[in-house]
C-alpha cells in the first residue's frame, strides 16, 4: 500500500473559507478519499522564534499541512504564551491553516473566538471544559473543525458517545505546558485504544499525537494509530524546519504503511 505525500493535497481539505463546517465535514476524509490513512504534520510554533513568526511560518510553508499554534494562559498550564490578537495577526501572513491548541481554563468561553477569527482546527481540553458539547458546537459553528484533547493521564473513554461532536482527538504525549519535554510512552496504549475505538465507530476523527515528537519516537505514535502529528522542537530546534518536516513525515508514513490499524 502506498502512502502518499500529502503536503498540498491535504491543505485544501480540513474547511475551505467560505465552506460551512458541515460541508467541510461532509467533504471526502482525507483518508479515503487517498484509499489509506493520510499522515499530516503540523509543526508548532512554540519551539519558533516568536519575534519572527511570519518567517517561522514561511519557513515550513510548502511542506507542513498546519501551523500548530499553542496558547497558554498561566492557569489551565504553567506558562504564558499568545493569545488571540497575535493569531489574527499570523492569519494575514501564512496561507497555513492554523491549528490552534488551545491551554487555557476557560475554553468555553474563548474558543469561538479562534475560530471566528479564521483558525482552521480550534482544540479545547476536556479537562478544562465545562459544557462540552455547547463549546464544540460553537467551534463548528463559527467554521472551524473542532478539537477534543486530553491529558496522558485523562482516558478517553468518558468521550465515546461525543465522537459526533468532534473532528479530531488529541492525545497530549507529554504533561502540556512546554516544548522540548520527553516523550511519555505510558500513552501508547491510550493510542491504541483510541484508535480501536475511532475504527469500531467508524468514524473519520483524527487522531493527534503532540509532546516529544521527533524522529525517535514518531513512529510509535504511527504504529500505534496517530494520524496528524505535531512537533516544536523536532522541527524549529533543526537547522533547516522544513527537512525536519519532511524527514518526520517520511518516518510516520512509513510507519503507518506497516501499521495493522491502516489497512
Ligand atoms: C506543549 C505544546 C506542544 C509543544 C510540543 O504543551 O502543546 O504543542 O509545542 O513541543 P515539542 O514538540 O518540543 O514536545
Ligand atoms: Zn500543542
Amino acid at each position: 500500500m502506498t502512502v502518499p505525500a500529502a503536503a498540498g493535497l491535504l491543505r485544501t481539505l480540513p474547511g475551505e473559507p467560505g465552506t460551512t463546517p458541515d460541508a467541510t465535514r461532509a467533504g471526502t476524509p482525507a483518508a479515503s478519499r487517498l484509499g489509506t490513512m493520510a499522515v499530516q504534520m503540523a509543526p508548532s510554533i512554540l519551539s519558533a522564534d516568536f519575534a519572527r513568526l511570519a518567517d517561522e511560518a514561511a519557513a515550513v510553508a510548502t511542506v507542513a499541512d498546519w501551523l500548530h499554534v499553542d496558547v497558554m494562559d498561566y492557569h489551565f498550564v504553567p506558562n504564558l504564551t499568545i493569545g488571540l490578537p497575535v493569531v489574527e495577526s499570523l492569519l494575514k501572513h501564512t496561507e497555513l491553516p492554523l491549528d490552534c491548541h488551545l491551554m487555557i481554563s476557560e475554553p468555553d468561553r474563548w474558543a469561538a473566538g479562534y475560530a471566528e477569527a479564521g483558525a482552521r482546527n480550534v482544540t479545547v481540553h476536556a479537562e478544562a471544559l465545562q459544557a462540552p458539547v455547547r463549546t464544540l458546537r460553537e467551534i463548528r459553528a463559527a467554521g472551524a473543525r473542532a478539537g477534543l484533547a486530553v491529558n496522558p493521564a485523562t482516558p478517553v473513554e468518558p468521550y465515546e458517545d461525543l465522537l459526533p461532536e468532534f473532528d479530531m482527538l488529541l492525545l497530549m504525549t507529554i504533561e502540556p505546558g512546554f516544548g522540548g519535554q520527553s516523550f511519555l510512552d505510558v500513552v501508547l496504549p491510550k493510542l491504541r485504544r483510541a484508535r480501536a475505538l475511532l475504527q469500531r465507530h467508524g468514524t473519520s476523527v483524527w487522531l493527534q499525537v503532540d509532546g516529544g515528537v521527533g524522529e525517535d519516537t514518531i513512529e510509535r505514535c504511527a504504529e500505534a494509530g496517530a494520524d496528524v502529528f505535531v512537533a516544536g522542537t523536532a522541527v524549529y530546534g533543526a537547522d533547516n524546519p522544513a527537512a525536519a518536516v519532511e524527514a518526520l513525515r517520511r518516518h510516520a508514513e512509513h510507519a503507518t504503511a506497516r501499521a495493522p490499524w491502516s489497512h
